[in-house]
């Protein structure tokens, strides 16, 4: 167990060693036992966190909130349209004066070519922890959750076999953001990682080289396919979700059609047939339901969403708790 991790970011999972990712998960399952028993645990009384949100949320906002509450500090809400970022305070203005404030900086910037160097700027100018609630490149809170999730149902995760895979939604031009940190952090595991898409549909090259490198690292695998139903083949885990094809092109149009080309890549319960019996289905939420994924499977036995859900909760705590 790591204990020095006071003061640190968390932008990237891959710029935490195993060890303190092993820390983390070891703090987050004793976090949630405590929280089922009634145990209060108000490590960070007094402590306020800011949370500064460029980009709409369900999960991340909610679970952050009642997470630093339940620690016995304050979450800030700050809708960036509010503040006066647009009018000129740059990113390390924010970190300067917000690291003096609070106790630590939580950002959600998504916007392509954008997000990720915010963050690091702001956090190159803060005295404080500043927290990924997830950007142009990661998402790393929920991906951890994921990790704590693939661990609560099927033990070590060692050996496993899971499919990131590209599905199909309307909605609009998801970030890429899950599927990089799922390659990054479940290769660092020893798992076997397939990654599924169109050829439209690839993730930033420098990413795959190092999921590459955590596979070999860690005596797992990592292969890309550009078949849906193979994706699935005796996968252990499935964790089909839709991501823009930013890399291919820039124009919204030309990605939307693009898109439409593959509106077959839905999850049912044929598709879910192909994986094991006891395969376990994966999604960060939101879905476009029967467009991603059909209500039979989200709903069905073999869903964990909302535990995955609630994981986010009991991991964002444990960072919390080690870094503020
Ligand atoms: N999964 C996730 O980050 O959900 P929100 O966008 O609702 O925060």
């Amino acid at each position: 167990m790591q204990t020095h991790l006071r003061g640190r970011d968390m932008i990237t999972t891959q710029e935490w060693t195993k060890d303190e990712i092993d820390t983390v998960l070891d703090v987050a399952f004793e976090l949630k036992r405590q929280r089922a028993l009634g145990i209060s645990h108000a490590s960070l009384r007094d402590k306020v966190l800011a949370m500064l949100f460029f980009f709409t949320s369900t999960r991340t906002r909610a679970s952050f909130e009642a997470g630093i509450v339940q620690l016995g500090g304050h979450g800030a809400f700050i809708d960036s349209t509010t503040t006066q970022i647009s009018h000129g305070d740059t990113a390390k203005e924010m970190g300067e004066i917000y690291g003096r404030y609070f106790d630590g900086i939580a950002i959600r910037q998504c916007d392509w070519g954008v997000g990720n160097q915010y963050i690091r700027d702001v956090a190159a100018a803060s005295r404080v922890p500043v927290l990924n609630m997830q950007c142009d490149h990661f998402h790393p809170f929920q991906i951890l959750a994921d990790l704590m999730t693939i661990i609560e149902k099927k033990g070590d995760p060692r050996g496993l076999t899971i499919n990131v895979s590209y599905a199909y939604a309307a909605s609009y031009q998801k970030p890429m953001s899950v599927p990089i940190s799922l390659i990054l952090l479940m290769t660092r595991f020893g798992m076997n990682v397939r990654l599924t898409h169109p050829p439209e549909f690839n993730l930033m090259p420098q990413y795959v080289e190092q999921a590459k490198e955590n596979a070999r690292k860690a005596r797992g695998s990592f292969e890309i396919l550009d078949d849906f139903d193979a994706g699935f083949k005796d996968a252990d885990i499935v964790y089909p979700k839709a991501w823009g094809c930013m890399l291919t092109t820039s124009d919204l149009q030309e990605s939307a059609e693009i898109s439409k080309k593959y509106t077959s890549w839905i999850t049912d319960e044929q598709r879910m047939a192909l994986a094991k019996p006891d395969a376990i289905y994966m999604h960060c939420l939101p879905a476009d339901r029967n467009i991603e994924v059909t209500d039979g499977v989200i709903d069905g036995p073999q869903s964990v969403v909302y535990d995955e859900a609630e994981n986010r909760l009991h991991v964002q705590k444990a960072v919390m708790a080690l870094t503020m």
